[in-house]
């Protein structure tokens, strides 16, 4: 393999998870879905689904380069173990030089780990400049979302899953670490997988492949639609509509407050009446037990208070 010095140690890992243990993966487009998939993912996808799934495009060609930018640099946030690969949009990997300068630029900008292509023969020399430039690639087959004119199945006609094949055979020899088989029928996915030694990522290709990728916002419940080969482990939706329902009831019924606090450091919450009296003034002294300065001056301000008027609350921070 012509990976050279992209030998990073991340990549190294997921490629000897082949034949060991399966490879687990997700996609994410903002920071907060980011970090909890962090601690379950050895890979993070920032997928131009996002297209789809947040914009409502008709399909992911419209996805910019500077879209997929941003919402990376919101996922790199939330991530600091597993690997994170970028997808780079339509019509940003046309020949090798758009390609190296844009791949270039996803990365300098969004400190990914690795960018997604999709194709197999067309980009075989795109994939190696890449690769001798550095830059870890990840390859996509099967059913190609910037391309397709219809998402069945692939692998049906013997042509078709030679040609397959084939490519996986040829984009492995390019120098891609990793890559996703999508919607590829079930025996087709096993021969690929068996046949190269780089580890193979299925989204509705059978859990023949080394591991397994799916949109987030399809798994957890959140999109309205169904997709037919995804499992829905939460129904992330009714939990947003209930919490989002007693909170309109509560401001509809005057029940909430101006300001809430949340105590520093902690996930106690308080409200702006347990510290607030009689409209008066409050003076918030956060303080430390082991710090003496604090101590003494703390000690001062509950002698003031008693003598005074003035409500002062401590909020001791210990860390
Ligand atoms: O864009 C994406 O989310 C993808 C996955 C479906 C593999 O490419």
């Amino acid at each position: 393999m012509a990976l050279g010095k992209l030998m990073k140690k991340k990549i190294y890992n997921l490629i000897n998870k082949k034949n060991k243990s399966k490879i687990v993966s997700l996609t994410a487009y903002s920071k907060n879905i980011a970090s909890i998939l962090d601690d379950f993912c050895d890979l993070t996808l920032v997928g131009d689904s996002l297209g789809s799934v947040l914009y409502n495009y008709k399909s992911t060609r419209e996805v910019t380069l500077n879209t997929m930018i941003e919402h990376s640099k919101s996922v790199r946030m939330g991530i600091k173990k597993s690997l994170m690969v970028v997808d780079m949009p339509h019509n940003t990997y046309r020949t090798s030089k758009e390609a190296l300068k844009n791949a270039k630029k996803i990365i300098s900008k969004t400190k990914c780990d690795a960018v997604k292509l999709e194709g197999g023969k067309k980009i075989f020399e795109i994939v190696k400049t890449l690769v001798k430039n550095n830059i870890a690639v990840m390859g996509h087959l099967g059913v190609l979302p910037q391309s397709a004119k219809n998402f069945k199945y692939k692998g049906k006609k013997v042509s078709e899953r030679n040609k397959i094949l084939n490519e996986a055979k040829l984009l492995e020899s390019a120098g891609v670490f990793s890559m996703v088989l999508e919607c590829v029928e079930s025996s087709l996915a096993k021969k690929i997988t068996k046949n190269i030694n780089i580890p193979t990522i299925g989204i509705g290709a059978s859990n023949n492949c080394d591991g397994q990728v799916l949109v987030t916002d399809d798994l957890i419940g959140l999109n309205p639609i169904n997709v037919r080969f995804v499992k829905k482990y939460s129904n992330i939706r009714n939990e947003i509509v209930k919490a989002v329902r007693n909170y309109s009831k509560e401001v509809k019924n005057k029940n909430f407050e101006e300001f809430i606090s949340t105590e520093l450091f902690s996930n106690k919450q308080f409200n702006s009446k347990d510290i607030i009296e009689n409209n008066n003034f409050t003076l918030i002294n956060i303080w430390s037990s082991w710090c003496a300065p604090c101590r003494s001056e703390h000690a001062i301000l509950m002698n003031l208070s008693k003598k005074t008027d003035l409500n002062i609350v401590g909020l001791n921070y210990n860390f």
